[in-house]
């Protein structure tokens, strides 16, 4: 049996705001430091060892792996980052208020935008700002893997060669991994894993945070997972976080 954590970024600048981040790079709030704090202190706590550690390109995940490594004293272990595992892209939404657009929208249309499964928001333009192939570390992609919007169905095709190369051949070797993400890229890593029909991933909303213990078989199927931390916080979080797209 082996096992594996996930763990969503502590709060960012923007979640605060609550904008429509994707592959903004923004950093963590003061909140979000202390969410960082807390996910190493409750790991190093419950006795969980790491040996490598998976991250996207973004300063959001980025800096709570850091703060989570360093409450563990493991700041030595190797860290991979990659692309892959940048939040799924939020197109034209990016830098938009998200209970602003629900009001200008509609909830629902909102809500599609954020948890249907293969409906991306709109594209942004490749002469925006906004589109990565404009920044230095997307360089060395190839065009057509740079993205102008995605859904999570995107999200699902450009993470599966990172697990299926790297992440799942370093897990069947026995390292115990953690993985530092998004909201939607574990959206989509959790939608493999379980095999979550498609209507029902429209439910799921991860906290910023809260460690996620997946236990995984020899062939790495799901056998159960959980959360670490009080159950009546993490649903409330998951509320909050669901309640972000409504109107105020
Ligand atoms: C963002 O990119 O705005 C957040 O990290 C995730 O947003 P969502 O919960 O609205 O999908």
């Amino acid at each position: 049996m082996y096992k594996i954590i996930l763990l969503r970024h502590g709060e960012s600048v923007w979640n605060q705001e609550n904008r429509f981040t994707g592959w903004t790079d923004v950093d963590l709030s003061e909140k979000g430091l202390q969410e960082a704090q807390s996910a190493g202190e409750v790991l190093k706590k419950e006795g969980y060892v790491l040996d490598l550690a998976f991250t996207s390109c973004l300063k959001r995940a980025i800096r709570t792996l850091w703060i989570t490594l360093d409450q563990m004293d493991l700041m030595w272990i190797p860290v991979e980052r990659h692309w892959r595992l940048n939040e799924r892209h939020y197109g034209a939404l990016q830098g938009l208020n998200k209970a602003e657009t629900a009001k200008i929208h509609g909830e629902k249309q909102v809500k599609i935008w954020r948890r249907s499964y293969d409906i991306p928001p709109p594209a942004v333009d490749k002469s925006d700002p906004r589109y990565p192939g404009h920044d230095r570390r997307y360089k060395d992609l190839d065009e057509t893997a740079i993205p102008v919007t995605e859904s999570l169905k995107d999200v699902v095709k450009r993470f599966l060669p990172l697990w299926q190369e790297s992440i799942a051949p370093k897990i069947q070797q026995g390292k115990r991994i953690i993985i530092v993400a998004h909201g939607n890229s574990l959206r989509a890593l959790v939608k493999y894993l379980d095999d979550v029909p498609n209507e029902e991933i429209v439910q799921l909303n991860i906290p910023t945070g809260i460690p996620l213990v997946y236990e995984l078989d020899a062939q790495l199927q799901p056998i159960k997972h959980y959360y670490l931390g009080d159950e009546e916080v993490i649903k409330q979080a998951a509320n909050a976080v669901a309640n972000q797209g409504k109107v105020k």
